[in-house]
C-alpha cells in the first residue's frame, strides 16, 4: 500500500463534510478523495442491503482510484456495512463510525442521556450493543430522526423549518431529562446552532468528528500509512447526483471545499481496462 495515496472518505451526501473538516485540521498533510452519494441519499431509511450496496461500489471506486484507507464519514453505513466493507476488502484499513455514547455516558449529572439519529442507525444492532456496552446504567433514550438530512442537503441549517423538525425530537428528550445530546449523524453537526439553541446552554450537544480524525490518525500510523508531505494535501469531490447544486450546498457548509465532479459508481464498476482492472478517471 502507497502511504502517498489519498484517504478515501464517503457518506450519504454532504454530512461528511462534518467529518472531513476535522481530519483537514487533524490531517492536513493527507490527500482525500471524498464522494458524496447524493443520488442515493438518504441512506438512513434504506435496507441494510441497499446500504451495503452502495457502500461496497464508492469503496471500490475510491480503491480504484488509490485510497489507502477508508472513512466511512456516516453513521449509517457504519452501522449497516463496515463488516460487509472489511471482510470485502481485506487490505484496507476502514475507519467507521459510532454515535459519541461513551463520552456522553461521562458528562451526564442526571443519568439519561439522548441519542438523535437515523431511522436506519436507531434500529441498528450496533448501536444497542454500544448501549448495552458502555451505558453503565445510564438511561439511553434513542429518537429516530426523519427530515434533518433532507434539510441539510437543501442547505437550510437554520430558521423556523429547522426548527420545527427539531420540536418533536427534543422535545420528548428533555422532557425525559436528557442532559447530554448526541449526534449521531454526521450531517446533524451542520443543525448545531439550532440545536444547541433550542436545548440551553446546560445540555451539551456533542458528536463524533474529533474521535473520528483521531482514530484516522492512530490507524494510518498503525498501518505505516500516514502520509510525510510537507505542507497540505488536495481534496477532490466527488458525487453521484449532479455536480451543481450539490456544489453550492457543499461551498456552504464548507466554504473553502473544491469544486465538486460527478461521478456516478456504476459507470466507474464497469469501465474495466483491458488487463480487466477497473479503471476511472476523474477530471
Ligand atoms: N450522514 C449519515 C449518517 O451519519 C447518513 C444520513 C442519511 O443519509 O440518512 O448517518
Amino acid at each position: 500500500m502507497n502511504d502517498q495515496g489519498p484517504i478515501g472518505v464517503f457518506d450519504s451526501g454532504l454530512g461528511g463534510l462534518s467529518v472531513l473538516r476535522e481530519m483537514r485540521s487533524l490531517l492536513l498533510a493527507e490527500d482525500v478523495l471524498y464522494y458524496a452519494d447524493n443520488a442515493y441519499c438518504p441512506y438512513g431509511i434504506r435496507s441494510r442491503e441497499e446500504i451495503q450496496d452502495r457502500s461496497e461500489r464508492i469503496s471500490r471506486l475510491l480503491i480504484d482510484l488509490g485510497a489507502k484507507a477508508i472513512v466511512v464519514a456516516c453513521n449509517t453505513a457504519s452501522a449497516m456495512a463496515i463488516e460487509h466493507l472489511r471482510a470485502e476488502f481485506p487490505r484496507i484499513p476502514f475507519i467507521g463510525l459510532e454515535p459519541a455514547v461513551k463520552p456522553a455516558v461521562k458528562l451526564t449529572r442526571s443519568g439519561r442521556i439522548g441519542v438523535l439519529a437515523t431511522p436506519r442507525t436507531v434500529a441498528g444492532e450496533r448501536l444497542r450493543w454500544l448501549i448495552e456496552t458502555h451505558a453503565n446504567g445510564i438511561e439511553v433514550r434513542t429518537v429516530a430522526a426523519t427530515g434533518l438530512v433532507e434539510l441539510v442537503e437543501a442547505g437550510t441549517l437554520s430558521g423556523p423549518a429547522v426548527i420545527e423538525a427539531l420540536r418533536p425530537l427534543l422535545d420528548p428528550m428533555l422532557e425525559a431529562g436528557v442532559d447530554v445530546v448526541v449526534l449521531g449523524c454526521t450531517h446533524y453537526p451542520f443543525l448545531r446552532a439550532e440545536i444547541e439553541a433550542y436545548v440551553g446552554e446546560r445540555v451539551p450537544v456533542i458528536d463524533s468528528g474529533v474521535a473520528i480524525a483521531t482514530r484516522t490518525r492512530v490507524v494510518l500510523g498503525q498501518n505505516g500509512l500516514l502520509g510525510d508531505r510537507v505542507g497540505a494535501g488536495s481534496v477532490r469531490m466527488m458525487t453521484s447526483a449532479e455536480a451543481g447544486p450539490v456544489d453550492g450546498v457543499a461551498r456552504l457548509l464548507m466554504p473553502d471545499v473544491p469544486t465538486m465532479v460527478s461521478v456516478p459508481v456504476e459507470d466507474a464498476a464497469s469501465a474495466r481496462t483491458s488487463d480487466g482492472r477497473r479503471g476511472v478517471t476523474i477530471s
